[in-house]
């Protein structure tokens, strides 16, 4: 059994998915938002995220859910493929938020960014990330976070919807597995 060393507690989560909502909502004021959360991490984060901005006004949120896979094949930079999709056009000619749990390497955030943009027609993007790890981006690969929770070190991460091998998901706190 390995022990989890907690990163950041509930309530500090918590805390940050107010503030982001509150940076959000300061920015767009008086509009439907669209977000696209990406599953199965995002979710917890999301779900609060949504509540903290609806509980600031009346704000109309679209919520749609998206899948991804990356494989990290022997070469350098992964493949991605849409393992749950968007139905076609409800995000056609709109701002979107991509709403995510942690940014590793960037290789699934920077295919997600152009999927939108070249084959679902959004307008714009921007990213929301509740971790990033800087120091693990591949070279080549720029991702522009607008609205970031937590900058961690490389340290593998569980809890608040990021697992290890499907475990871990439910922890209401964001820990580093030890051995
Ligand atoms: P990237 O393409 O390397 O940026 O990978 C991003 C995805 O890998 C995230 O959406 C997570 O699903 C997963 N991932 C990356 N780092 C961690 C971690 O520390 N804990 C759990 N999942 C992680
Ligand atoms: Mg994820």
């Amino acid at each position: 059994m390995r022990n989890i060393r907690v990163l950041f507690e509930a309530e500090r989560i918590q805390q940050k998915v107010r503030e982001l909502a509150g940076q959000i909502v300061t920015d767009h004021p008086n509009q439907e938002l669209y977000f696209i959360t990406v599953l199965n991490g995002a979710r917890p984060f999301s779900r609060d995220l949504q509540a903290a901005v609806g509980s600031r006004g009346s704000y109309k949120i679209h919520n749609y859910e998206i899948a991804l896979q990356s494989y990290q094949g022997t070469e350098s930079t992964g493949q991605v493929i849409v393992t749950k999709d968007l139905e076609d056009r409800v995000v056609e000619g709109k701002l979107v938020f991509i709403i995510e749990d942690i940014i590793d390497r960037g290789v699934t955030m920077d295919f997600l960014v152009k999927y939108l943009l070249e084959k679902k027609g959004v307008e714009r993007v921007k990213v929301v990330s509740l971790l990033d790890k800087p120091s693990r981006r591949l070279p080549g690969i720029n991702i522009n976070i607008d609205y970031r929770g937590f900058e961690i070190e490389d340290l593998f991460v569980v809890g608040y919807g990021l697992d290890f091998d499907g475990k871990h998901r439910d922890l209401p706190y964001i820990g580093v597995l030890e051995q």
